[in-house]
This record gives C-alpha cells, sequence and structure tokens, in this order.
C-alpha cells in the first residue's frame, strides 16, 4: 500500500515536472516492428519506421528488460544507428525527447539527440548500446 502511494505521488510530481517544462513527449517516435529475441536483443524492421529514414530521426521502445530505448539515425551511412538507454544517468529518470535533444524531467539534465551530455548535473552521456544493422533491420543489444 505505501508503495502504491509513492508511485502515484512519483507519477504526480513527473507529470507536474513536464508540464512545468513544457516537456511533452515526442508520441511520433513509438516504434513499430520492434521484435524481442529470446536473447534479449531487439530487432527493429527499418521498414516499419520511416522516420529512421532521416538523419537525426527516432524511435522508441522498450526492451525485454523493461528499459526505455532510444534507436537515433546518425548519418546517411547504412550502419549509421545508435541506441541509448533513455535512463538519465544522473539518477535515473527516464528521459524525454523535445525538439532535437533529451531532457531529463527530474533535475533538467539535456543531452544531444546522440546522447552527449550538454547540461548537468548528469556528467555522463547516456549509455549507449551496441547495435548491427542489415539492409532490412537493426537488431540492439
Ligand atoms: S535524474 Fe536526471 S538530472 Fe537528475
Amino acid at each position: 500500500m505505501e508503495n502504491q502511494k509513492e508511485v502515484s505521488r512519483r507519477a504526480v510530481l513527473c507529470g507536474l515536472a513536464v508540464l512545468t517544462l513544457g516537456l511533452v513527449p515526442d508520441k511520433a517516435i513509438a516504434a513499430t516492428g520492434v521484435r524481442v529475441l529470446a536473447n534479449g536483443k531487439v530487432d527493429v524492421t527499418l521498414s516499419r519506421n520511416p522516420a529512421l529514414r532521416k538523419v537525426g530521426g527516432v524511435v522508441q521502445f522498450t526492451n525485454g528488460a523493461g528499459q526505455e530505448i532510444a534507436l537515433v539515425r546518425t548519418g546517411k551511412a547504412a550502419n549509421a544507428y545508435r541506441a541509448l538507454n533513455l535512463s538519465c544517468t544522473h539518477e535515473g529518470q527516464t528521459v524525454v525527447k523535445s525538439g532535437s535533444k533529451w531532457v531529463c524531467p527530474e533535475h533538467r539534465a539535456e543531452f544531444g539527440i546522440n546522447g552527449d551530455v550538454k547540461i548537468g548535473p548528469a556528467k555522463r552521456n547516456l549509455e549507449s548500446i551496441p547495435v548491427r544493422v542489415t539492409k532490412t533491420k537493426v537488431t540492439v543489444g
């Protein structure tokens, strides 16, 4: 019961932070064509995610461990993708996309779209997760 109260209070505080900061998660980036594999890696089908056709495009999904992950197109090369764990490197709050950056609703750290820390209190970049790219999919993990 105590945990339910705490979760609820936290959800309310995060919601207020989002409203206060003007952060509205970009709903257009939810990935489709995502498949969690038995080994815990995740396949993202490129043809189902047109946002990844342009540099700076992002899709977001939850991996098998329940972590929020972003897949970012970082360049024009066919293999230019980066996967990011969206847990803030300060205290672990999930960052949200705001324009071309990631913003933490907890203490307002900011990260570039490729995960590089821009404004503290976070001191480390968002965690990069290995990717393997083929013509049809990106395997994350
Ligand atoms: S948890 Fe993200 S800035 Fe503190």
